[in-house]
């Protein structure tokens, strides 16, 4: 963490959960952080701002028509903040940022601040499922909310499903690892991720099972702990935050094209699942039934993108640091570390993948093969690996002389 405490807004909606608040105050408090508490109208229904006054030690902002002592309260406020946490976020307060409304201090000082912002939803299984909440969370996630929960397990109307908000302690880790890590504050992270097409015809392609999730959740934490991220992404429907600049590709060739227009690199982290192979003439009108040799698909191989890169890169980049993953269904760890010498990698990160696992799958269990070991990590969600991932990049980073 840095070298003076984070200072944390916590806004607190109108949600049953509104009690875990004081809680998560508790925690984020323990852990060294300085919190004000800012409360919806909502919020005040279920708590006494005096509860959240007697703990933080500071007065509660909950009235944004309000000068105190000279000051606009929630004008000042955005301005000190290191992180707005909204926790619980009731579906309400959620549509109201979503939509910048600023008719209460929770909205007024994330529509006015420039902070990273969090939030950890609370509500019935009814509410978090509807299109509406789904669109209002999306609209949070595409504009670089970090979204923290919900889990599942027993709701306050006594029926059990998704909707729980995450535990206190598990909010309190998540919102201190988001102010924490600015490790890669001025330094540009190239990342490819996706599958690529490879075309037959106008209409059938050679592809893989990859979602692009894994290199989506590195290149928004990359973001959010500073990083210059430039995302070379392969056909998928899954986009990263807005914070992330993204360069749509289909084809392996596209994909080096793309990414080799791209100056001043300091850490490229290949997790794309590139096709080694690309039909050979690829024909301009649709191939037929009875086609005259259909039954043989001539095939050419693709540019290695993670190699020529690297090689292209480290001539001109002496501290660059490089990242391979290693997709494989068996001999994991052989496999990753053959990867490392022979693409010229700092790093691969091997995971397990198959038909049923891997690819946009829930957990991820990974293993990050360097030339002077080796680490495991996992099960985890791809959240938490991607951080795993950029730790090590930074770990090598440290080791690695720049120039
Ligand atoms: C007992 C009770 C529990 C509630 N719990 C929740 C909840 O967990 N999540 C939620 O989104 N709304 C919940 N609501 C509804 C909100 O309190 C209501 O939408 C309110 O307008 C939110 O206000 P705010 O946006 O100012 O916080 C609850 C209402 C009641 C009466």
């Amino acid at each position: 963490m840095g070298e003076r405490a984070p200072r944390i807004l916590l806004g607190v909606s109108g949600s049953i959960a509104a009690y875990k608040a004081v809680e998560l105050l508790r925690a984020l408090t323990k852990a060294g952080a300085e919190v004000q508490i800012a409360m919806t109208r909502g919020a005040r229904a279920f708590v006494q701002p005096l509860t959240f006054e007697a703990i933080s030690g500071r007065s509660v902002l909950s009235d944004v028509l309000a000068v105190e002592r000279g000051e606009i309260g929630h004008v000042e406020r955005a301005h000190e903040v290191d992180l707005l946490l909204v926790a619980p976020a009731s579906a309400n307060v959620i549509a109201r940022l979503a939509h910048g409304m600023a008719d209460d201090p929770v909205t007024a000082i994330a529509l006015s601040t420039e902070a990273p912002k969090a939030f950890a939803p609370a509500m019935e299984s009814g509410m978090w499922r509807n299109p509406a909440t789904t669109a209002n969370v999306a609209t949070l996630e595409a504009r670089g909310w970090t979204r923290i929960g919900p889990g599942s397990g027993a709701l306050a109307s006594g029926r059990s499903g998704v909707g729980r908000m995450e535990e206190p302690a598990v909010i309190a880790e998540r919102a201190l690892a988001l102010f924490g890590a600015r490790d890669l504050a001025g330094r540009r992270v190239v990342i490819t991720a996706g599958p690529t097409w490879e075309p037959l015809d106008p209409v059938r392609l050679l592809t893989n099972r990859s979602t692009g999730s894994m290199g989506i959740a590195i290149a928004n934490a990359a973001a959010r702990r500073g990083a210059d991220v430039q995302l070379v992404l392969g056909p998928t429907h899954l986009r990263p935050s807005a914070a992330v600049t993204v360069h749509s590709v289909e084809t392996a060739e596209q994909m080096l094209a793309a990414a080799s227009a791209i100056d001043d690199v300091d850490v490229l982290i290949a997790s794309a699942a590139v096709s080694d192979f690309r039909p050979r003439d690829a024909r301009a009108s649709k191939l037929k039934r009875g086609h005259a040799g259909a039954d043989v698909l001539e095939l050419d191989e693709n540019p290695d993108v993670l190699a020529t890169l690297s090689a292209r890169w480290r001539a001109t980049r002496p501290g660059l640091v490089v990242v391979g993953f290693a997709a494989e269904t068996e001999d994991l760890v052989d496999n990753a570390r053959e990867k490392l010498a022979k693409k010229g990698c700092d790093l691969v990160i091997g995971n397990v993948v198959g038909a049923d696992r891997g690819f946009g799958a829930g957990d991820t269990e990974v293993v990050a093969v360097r030339a002077d070991g080796e680490q495991s990590f996992g099960p985890a969600s791809k959240d938490a690996v991607a951080e795993f991932v950029l730790d090590q990049v930074v770990r090598v980073g440290e080791q690695t002389p720049r120039g």
